[in-house]
């Protein structure tokens, strides 16, 4: 793999980012209909997620012989349970695509064998022929998937117990409460994620300038999940100007690819 450092693409605002990495999407559909594509839950994806709907229902891009995967899920909860990222996922986004169950893997927290869950993840991500596309979402804290600080690299598909921070992240789902947050998750490794073809990275919002900063600053480490990113071909970051804060002093838009933010009128 040759790598090449992330492409950075700064909106005005949350929802033209989210319209611009669903375009990326819908351009990779329309060359590849059969496309493998990765998906992420949050916040962030969300305005990304009202486009895709939008150009399926009003452009009539067809989703239907694309195959997903998500980067995780929470160990415990079953599809049904409205915290599951399962459920979230057919909330925001593939009941608008009309999208089927057989196109869409999401690993199973309900497993009775968690990593023999993990390995047939991986598995069906091999025979799907790997992954043509992943979003992603990042962390305060720079993770990406569940891989929190420290993961290393080379992990692929595995079991992880969620840091103190993240369960309080997450608690705002969780009626304000860390404790109901599950423990434990699934979630693709960072050498799962890795091994995609194009990675687009989506973050807006303060929160997240400091973990965007350091993930592109220059020096990679597993305290910094996000950070592997600079060893990938095929990157690119889509922010908007909050998470993208001061960036023009830091970067050098040559080197980085950086798009110019539109004119402020
Ligand atoms: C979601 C995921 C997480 C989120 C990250 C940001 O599937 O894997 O890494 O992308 O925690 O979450 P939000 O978008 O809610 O700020």
């Amino acid at each position: 793999m040759t790598a090449k450092l992330p492409q950075i693409k700064i909106s005005l605002t949350y929802e033209t980012m989210g319209k611009k990495a669903a375009h990326e999407i819908a351009e990779l559909l329309k060359q590849k209909p059969h496309a493998v594509i990765g998906l992420a839950t949050g916040t962030t994806p969300l305005s990304m997620y009202d486009e895709l709907r939008r150009i399926h229902r009003e452009e009539g891009l067809d989703f239907s012989k694309a195959t997903f995967f998500n980067l995780d899920e929470y160990v415990g909860l079953s599809g049904e349970h409205p915290q599951s990222y399962r459920y979230f996922m057919q909330e925001h986004l593939f009941n608008g695509l009309g999208v089927d169950d057989s196109q869409i893997n999401i690993p199973n927290g309900m497993a009775k064998d968690l990593r023999q869950e993990c390995e047939e993840y991986e598995e069906k991500i091999r025979k799907a022929g790997g992954i043509d596309l992943q979003v992603l979402g990042i962390g305060g804290n720079g993770h990406i998937g569940f891989n929190e600080p420290g993961t290393p690299f080379d992990l692929r598909t595995h079991v992880v117990t969620l840091t103190p921070e993240t369960r309080k992240a997450n608690s705002r789902f969780f009626n304000g409460d860390p404790e109901q947050v599950p423990a434990f998750a699934i979630t693709m490794g960072p050498a799962t994620i890795m091994n995609a073809k194009k990675v687009l990275l989506l973050a807006n919002g303060q929160g997240k300038m400091n973990a965007v900063f350091e993930a592109l600053k220059g020096s990679t480490s597993p305290q910094l999940p996000a950070s592997v990113l600079q060893l990938h071909p095929d990157a690119t970051f889509y922010l908007d100007r909050t998470a993208a804060k001061d960036f023009d002093k830091y970067f050098i838009p040559a080197t980085h690819k950086i798009t110019p933010m539109p004119v402020i009128r």
